[in-house]
């Protein structure tokens, strides 16, 4: 698999470990930075990794920051993104299985490297199961298609 990775200057604590650590799982892996603990946005870095992802030329992404709150959120702003914050494996598996995520965020301040290297393992195995999922992740891009129309009125069908 091709996979995208950045942080902020808090997530870089683990991300040179992270990245070790799926190359070794088989993986290919590039990183969008940050390359030092120097402070930053992570916005910045949410924006490369996310559009890498959603131009399809990544599988996946992986972000890291202190929570994996802000820089979720900030790649939940690109199209096509559905990018999960979560600091257990079961909500990794899952969130591939029924929700069909392109990013994992997790933050160096929550979790440790083993456990961030279990949530990471159990993200990347798990497949998308489709089935009644896929109406709901349709549901999805349909907010997102209707934020697209400005200024007209808008109406879901979900
Ligand atoms: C940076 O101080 C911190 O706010 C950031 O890493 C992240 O936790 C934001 O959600």
């Amino acid at each position: 698999m091709k996979i995208a990775i950045g942080g902020d200057h808090v997530g870089q604590i683990l991300k040179p470990e992270i990245i070790e650590y799926i190359e070794g799982l088989g993986h290919e892996i590039k990183d969008f930075g940050p390359f030092t603990t120097e402070r930053t946005h992570y916005p910045i870095y949410a924006k490369q990794v996310a559009e890498a992802v959603a131009s399809g030329e990544y599988d996946k992404g992986i972000l890291i920051c202190g929570t994996g709150v802000g820089i979720s959120i900030a790649a939940n702003k690109v199209k096509g993104i559905r990018a999960v914050c979560c600091s257990e494996p079961y909500s990794a598996r899952l969130s591939r299985e029924h929700n069909d995520t392109n990013i994992l965020a997790f933050g160096s301040r929550v979790v440790g490297l083993e456990l961030a290297k279990m949530i990471v393992e159990e993200w990347l195995i798990a497949s998308y199961e489709g089935g009644r999922h896929g109406t709901r992740i349709e549901m999805i891009a349909e907010i997102e298609n209707h934020n697209d129309l400005d200024g007209e009125s808008q109406k879901l069908n979900c």
